[in-house]
């Protein structure tokens, strides 16, 4: 018999006990195989492999142009590097939205592929039967309402949602509608704290803000922001734990520095 400590892994049912039990849920992105197992071992409850992946991994200005096959690659990388936390990748634009047998399929492909276990998708009502199909597979779905980066060139900015009263009302539905669906939990993006209090008090699921103040059941991050890798992006509900960028950059300037000087590599660093 194996003396090693059995780790408890996150699934849907353990979410829903830490939101019965006041306990707040951690989730933060990651994209690849080394940063997912830093912060798996540091205690994550959630792992997003967001389609954030889009900009921050691949430099591109939307979450747009990332693909389904994208998508597959980065959840691999994660989840192959996790003990403990629970994986959810992010179905990709123009993936789910046109028919519901895509949006299975789509969905199928993550889960076999990469080995997550759960998907997510950005919508209410419009993507309802693509939501209905997925969880009748039996494949666990988390919604995301307020802003939806993928609706990015229907809006035109990234501004607060959700301020105007139909549009508080339309989340307010939404949200329940994605728990009458079997959505398991739903991120709520950059709308007023207290729509996401009224969203969070609603819903038996668990709701994960970002930007969306503190009353909601857990927070989200993209980690490259919350690290200070990205350097540009400065939201006001972002809070840096670090700021790796000048870290990193003078850390590369030390090392040019070295190999120039001739000081790296010295004696001891060789054969
Ligand atoms: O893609 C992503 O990183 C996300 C989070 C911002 C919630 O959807």
């Amino acid at each position: 018999m194996s003396h090693l400590k059995e780790i408890k892994r996150v699934t849907t049912h353990s979410l829903l006990s830490m939101k019965k039990g006041g306990e707040k849920i951690s989730m933060l992105t990651a994209y690849d195989y080394s940063m997912a197992t830093i912060i798996d071992d540091a205690g994550i409850d959630i792992i997003l492999v967001g389609d954030s992946a889009s900009n921050v991994m691949a430099g591109h200005e939307t979450t747009l142009p990332i693909t389904l096959n994208h998508m597959i690659y980065h959840g691999a990388s994660v989840v192959k590097a996790i003990n403990r936390a629970m994986v959810v990748v992010d179905l990709p634009f123009g993936t789910y939205q046109s028919n519901p047998l895509e949006a299975l399929n789509s969905a199928v492909r993550i889960m076999k592929e990469s080995g997550a276990h759960a998907v997510k998708l950005e919508g209410g009502k419009e993507v309802k039967k693509s939501i209905e199909r997925i969880v009748k597979a039996g494949i666990p779905v988390m919604g995301h309402l307020g802003l939806m980066p993928q609706s990015i060139y229907k809006f035109g900015t990234y501004t607060v949602r959700a301020r105007k009263e139909e549009e508080r009302k339309k989340l307010l539905r939404d949200a329940q509608l994605l728990q009458e669906l079997g959505c398991f939990a739903v991120v709520l993006e950059k709308i007023p704290a207290d729509l996401a209090k009224e969203v969070s008090e609603i819903l038996e699921i668990p709701t994960i803000g970002i930007g969306a103040g503190p009353s909601t059941d857990g927070q989200v991050l993209v980690i490259h922001d919350m690290l200070g890798i990205t350097k540009e992006f400065n939201p006001r509900f972002l809070r840096r734990y670090l700021n790796l960028y000048d870290d990193i950059k003078g850390a590369v300037k030390n090392y040019i520095s070295d190999v120039k000087s001739q000081d790296f590599p010295n004696e001891k660093e060789q054969y």
